[in-house]
């Protein structure tokens, strides 16, 4: 499927912090869509060890590899940031420069440990907003993702989640919804990057949602807007 020239036209994708939960669902999803994807991580035996597990799940595929995060942003056209709230300024601050003229998903929650169901927002307002604040006005940066659990991704299964996407110009914004399509997600245009406070602190809710029934995997559905109509 990865060779067709469909999947020729589709733009590269580099995972930073791809080694992780979130990371490989994600990956997983668009390796199986024909996208080819980089999992970029701080270590290169640990980005050859996730895309060696991934393979291990979806087949020898070869449109995926991996390696160190500044290889993997230099080689990417979509960048994707999966990295805990800890280590997001500083990811960026190290990869300004290989970001510029780009698109970045950012699907970081600002979640600081322990309080993980209350919503604690960055000065900046969001993840979002802190990461456009650091890269400037020449990165694309759009939030999304943030309120779908990695468990549904890593699989074959439907996914009857929603995601919410804020920020970017319609253009990049495009590319991002095509992108959740193509994960099995539904994706909506959920207005400008400062509207990212609100997807990012749902997360929160959801958490806790989780915490209170046991579960792992809450997520959100927009209701009330027929398909027909969104197309
Ligand atoms: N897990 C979910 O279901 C889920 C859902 C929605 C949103 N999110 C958000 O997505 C982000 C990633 O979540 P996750 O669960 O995938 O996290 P994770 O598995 O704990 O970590 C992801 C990766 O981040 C990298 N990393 C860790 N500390 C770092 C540091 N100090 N500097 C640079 N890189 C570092 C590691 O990669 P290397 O060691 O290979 O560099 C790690 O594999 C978080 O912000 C989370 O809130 C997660």
């Amino acid at each position: 499927m990865q060779n067709s020239s469909d999947d020729a036209r589709k733009p590269i994708i580099a995972i930073l912090g791809g080694t992780g939960k979130e990371g490989r669902g994600l990956a997983y999803r668009w390796v199986k869509a024909g996208y080819h994807v980089i999992i970029g991580s701080r270590n290169y035996e640990k980005a050859q060890r996730a895309v060696n597990i991934l393979k291990e799940s979806i087949g020898n595929v070869t449109n995926i590899e991996g390696n160190v995060n500044i290889k993997a942003a230099d080689a990417a056209e979509i960048l994707v940031l999966t990295v805990p709230y800890k280590a997001h300024k500083s990811i960026l601050e190290r990869l300004k420069s290989n970001l510029e003229g780009k698109v970045l998903i950012d699907v970081t929650v600002p979640i600081m440990p322990p309080q993980i169901t209350v919503v604690q927002m960055p000065p900046e307002g969001s993840a979002a907003q802190e990461a456009q604040k650091i890269l400037g006005d020449n990165v694309q940066v759009i939030s999304a993702f943030h309120n779908i659990s990695y468990e549904k991704l890593l699989n074959n299964n439907n996914i009857e989640y929603d995601v919410l996407v804020c920020g970017g110009t319609k253009e990049s914004k495009s590319k991002v919804l095509q992108l959740v399509e193509d994960a099995g997600l539904t994706g909506w245009d959920a207005g400008p990057i400062e509207n990212s406070v609100v997807t990012e602190g749902l997360t929160s809710i959801l958490l806790g949602i989780n915490k209170k029934f046991g579960t792992h995997t809450a997520g959100i559905k927009i209701t009330g807007v027929s398909h027909s109509i969104r197309k």
